[in-house]
């Protein structure tokens, strides 16, 4: 079968700069944004041109120097945001215009204290609009996750022919489930006589740790662009975690028919490069990327690890540029651990007596200390 490519769009340094404490100023923006055109993202959101001077004018500089990417800038669904997003991506090769508004009962009458024919009105205003400064323009249909399908049908089918190429349909509390996901962008494939004249994008949040779940339900059921964060980082509880999603399409590339343009060597630096510039440590056991996700600690594992390291690993760390599995000496390591730690830091050891000998020195250390390291092993070996 013919897979499909899934177009990967990066919000760090939009809604994952969000996060409190993440603020960057214009030169870290550039080089977080220098970094995702290496790793093969195909659309980074860089920011909200109107939100503040300074973001304005890292939309300006990373519009001037990312040649390779779609450069995307936020706006409410308000012809200054859209003057001021279309000012700042002026210099981008591929410039894109995210436009959108509410489309939940809860946000048209509590957020906007509107009602749904003025909300589409204004929908339909702002895609139009936004299509007289760039071609790329797309429509974000706010807490769609809440929104009614039906109506929520009416106004993409609105969008599109308005013009909106892209198609954002964001679970912005993080409300669904993976099914119910799923079946929104299915109903909207089957109730939107236009949606073939667009992409459809799925932008999820993780308030109850569904985000990555979601968005792979999305993409099942037609969704062609995925939107997120590295390190899953954004608002409250996050985003989605593009790396997550980005190796379940490439691992599971024998049950799931779609690829990605992403360099997946890339993704461990630039997990790095967004933890150290925002100050947002990773998890330790993150998937993909944090400290622990290729680290093996117990025994049976370790060995079984040692034997081949797929009897435990479903991605090999190189691919996601890590330098390899790593073997944790603890209190629940084995002999075959102890062994392999030893002679890779260049001793000989003899199985048998020897090798008993200093695996009983080692469990009375390590029931002391929490991880033995190097400097533990050379001493219990002189
Ligand atoms: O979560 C959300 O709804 C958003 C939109 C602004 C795209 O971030
Ligand atoms: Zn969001």
């Amino acid at each position: 079968m013919a897979k499909e490519k899934i177009y990967i769009f990066d919000t760090t340094l939009r809604d994952g700069e969000q996060s409190p404490g993440a603020k960057l100023n214009t030169r870290q923006k550039v080089e977080l944004a220098r970094q995702l055109e290496k790793l093969g993202v195909d659309i980074i959101e860089a920011g909200f041109p109107i939100s503040s001077p300074g973001d304005f004018k890292s939309v300006e500089e990373i519009s001037r120097t990312i040649r390779n990417c779609i450069v995307c800038g936020l706006t409410r669904a308000i012809k200054k945001d859209i003057d001021v997003a279309a000012a700042a991506l002026k210099k981008a090769k591929y410039p894109r215009i995210h436009t959108g508004i509410g489309a939940s009962d809860m946000h048209i009458e509590h957020k906007f204290k509107s009602n749904r024919e003025e909300i589409l009105k204004r929908a339909v205003g702002a895609v139009k609009y936004a299509k007289k400064y760039v071609s790329d323009v797309e429509f974000y249909a706010e807490d769609a996750g809440r929104a009614d399908n039906a109506f929520l049908a009416r106004m993409i089918e609105a969008v599109i022919k308005a013009g909106a190429t892209v198609v954002n349909i964001p679970d912005t509390t993080g409300y669904c489930f993976p099914e119910e996901y799923g079946a929104k962008i299915k109903y909207l494939v089957d109730h939107v006589s236009n949606i073939d004249k667009a992409v459809i994008s799925v932008h999820t949040h993780d308030d109850i740790g569904l985000a990555v779940a979601n968005a792979l339900a999305g993409i099942s059921n037609g969704a062609r662009q995925v939107e997120g964060t590295i390190n899953g980082i954004g608002e409250r509880a996050g985003n989605t975690s593009l790396e997550e999603v980005i190796m379940a399409i490439y691992t599971r590339r024998d049950y799931l028919p779609y690829y990605t343009r992403i360099k997946t060597r890339e993704l461990i630096p630039t997990s790095r490069m967004v933890a150290n510039i925002m100050g947002i440590p990773v998890q330790p056991n993150k998937a993909i990327v944090g400290a622990n996700a290729f680290a093996h600690s117990s025994g049976i594992h370790q060995d079984g690890v040692l034997k081949r390291r797929e009897n435990y690993e479903i991605i090999d760390p190189k691919v996601v540029g890590a330098d390899s599995s790593q073997i944790i000496l603890t209190a629940r390591s084995g002999r075959a651990a102890l062994r392999h730690r030893i002679e890779d830091i260049g001793y000989k050891i003899k199985e048998g007596e020897e090798l008993d000998r200093i695996y009983q020195e080692f469990l009375k250390m390590a029931d002391r200390k929490k991880e033995i390291d190097e400097t533990d092993l050379r001493s219990l070996v002189n």
